[in-house]
């Protein structure tokens, strides 16, 4: 467990001076500090994760502080190619975590397999007869994967949908699995194939599809936040995120906007940790539109004694075992930095980081708006394609910032300038 988050200034470091700290306080040997700086990964381990590679393509790695969740102090490993994502979520954790930071809460890590059954002549019987062989169903799922069962996990219960479509009635069972801490796919589409010809037999139909369900509804996570106006700027920023918030409520077209700030964070731990983020993707979006209607993933309001109130609530099929989690060497040094020690914990932190991604957005764009953040960086990328070098970087940047000009030929003439005033 790192000691603290709280890291006034760690943007100021050099990437060496940061590396350095976050070894420290997460323990990494000097192999995985040498790991985080050559990029990870060698081809042999590459060539064993995907078919036909023909090299190692990197992210930036960043760190995101100040996050306390469920009192813990996390330092939070985030992939991410977009400027302002993890300077963003460092600020907003900072705000919060004066009221205590967020707080976030999951249940067991229940994954839905679907069988797909057709042509079955009487469904509604077949549907008794399916639930009435529930045990032996359960017994054959579960011979598949001894080890998860041995760790308390496995099939636990079954579901049967009768549900019509273009191409007809259809019987579709719901294998529900304890995963424990895998993101369970492998498990769970191995039980669905095993119970398959089985629940065919009982149905007098035909499977077809044997796969989990991305919408991971029984496997759902919470965080809520409380935020003083003082640390966002005033009470008029306050409303101005709660007024932000009502907007993606009432509008499908801002919520999916409102939701991909959201996934801006989640999917960057996601990466870092090995993670399938299309899975995560799929399930939020999905969740989103429970009610028939595309809606925001959380939700803001203004409380009585004039605080900002946050909370989010999503599905999250995340694994600490299996998978990438443990192919990628670098995703194996990144759980070690987070010091999460269940897949429950995991959940829980990236839920918390994707509540205060939305806060820091929604901050953003009721206050200052979006670009003055995210033109900070840009305007060292611009500064450097204009040929500054070491310390001339950063002041071209901070003068085009200044002058809200960031822009190749303006760097020029400041570069120009610059160079012109000390020969
Ligand atoms: C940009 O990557 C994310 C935002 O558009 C999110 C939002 O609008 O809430 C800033």
């Amino acid at each position: 467990m790192v000691r603290t988050s709280r890291i006034a200034g760690f943007y100021k470091l050099d990437a060496d001076a940061r590396l350095r700290f976050v070894a420290e306080q997460a323990g990494l040997t000097e192999d995985e500090v040498n790991a985080l700086r050559g990029g990870g990964m060698d081809l042999p381990t590459a060539t064993r994760m995907i078919e036909n590679v023909i090299g190692i393509f990197p992210m930036p790695l960043g760190i995101a502080v100040n996050f306390l969740i469920n009192g813990v102090d996390y330092l939070i490993p985030m992939v991410v190619e977009e400027p302002s994502v993890v300077a963003a979520a460092s600020n907003a954790a900072r705000m919060a975590r004066e009221r205590g930071g967020v707080q976030a809460l999951s249940g067991d890590q229940l994954m839905i397999g679907q069988v797909q059954l057709v042509d079955v002549k009487k469904p509604a019987t077949a549907r008794m007869e399916i639930l009435k062989n529930r045990d032996e169903i359960l017994r054959i799922a579960n011979e598949r994967d001894p080890v998860l069962v041995g760790l308390g996990g496995g099939a636990k219960d079954l579901e049967v949908r009768e549900i019509s479509t273009p191409a007809g009635t259809m019987l579709i069972t719901h294998l529900i699995v304890d995963v424990k801490d895998a993101m369970g796919a492998n498990a769970v589409n191995t039980m669905c194939e095993a119970v398959a010809p089985t629940l065919a037999r009982i149905a007098g139909g035909r499977f077809r599809l044997r796969i989990l369900s991305n919408l991971a509804d029984r496997r759902i996570v919470r965080a809520w936040t409380r935020v003083s106006p003082e640390s966002l700027g005033g009470s008029e920023v306050v409303r101005g995120i709660y007024e932000a918030y009502a907007f993606a409520k009432a509008d499908p077209y801002r919520a999916a906007t409102h939701n991909k700030g959201i996934m801006n964070g989640i999917d960057a731990v996601a990466i870092a940790t090995g993670n399938d983020w299309r899975a995560i993707e799929a399930g939020a979006h999905s969740y989103a539109s429970r009610y028939g209607r595309y809606e925001p993933l959380t939700t803001w309001e203004v409380g009585p004694d004039g605080d900002l109130y946050g909370s989010i609530e999503l599905p999250l099929a995340v694994g600490i075992v299996g998978g990438a989690t443990r192919t990628n060497p670098l995703a194996r040094i990144c759980l070690k930095i987070l010091g999460v020690k269940t897949a429950r914990e995991l959940a829980e932190v990236m839920a918390s980081v994707g509540l205060i991604q939305n806060l820091a957005a929604l901050r953003a764009l009721a206050d200052e708006g979006i670009q003055a953040g995210h033109m900070s960086l840009h305007a060292k990328n611009i500064a450097v394609m204009a040929g500054a070098e070491g310390e001339e970087i950063d002041l071209v940047a901070e003068e085009m910032v200044r002058e809200k000009m960031v822009r190749v030929d303006k760097a020029k003439e400041i570069l120009a300038r610059l160079r012109g005033g000390k020969t």
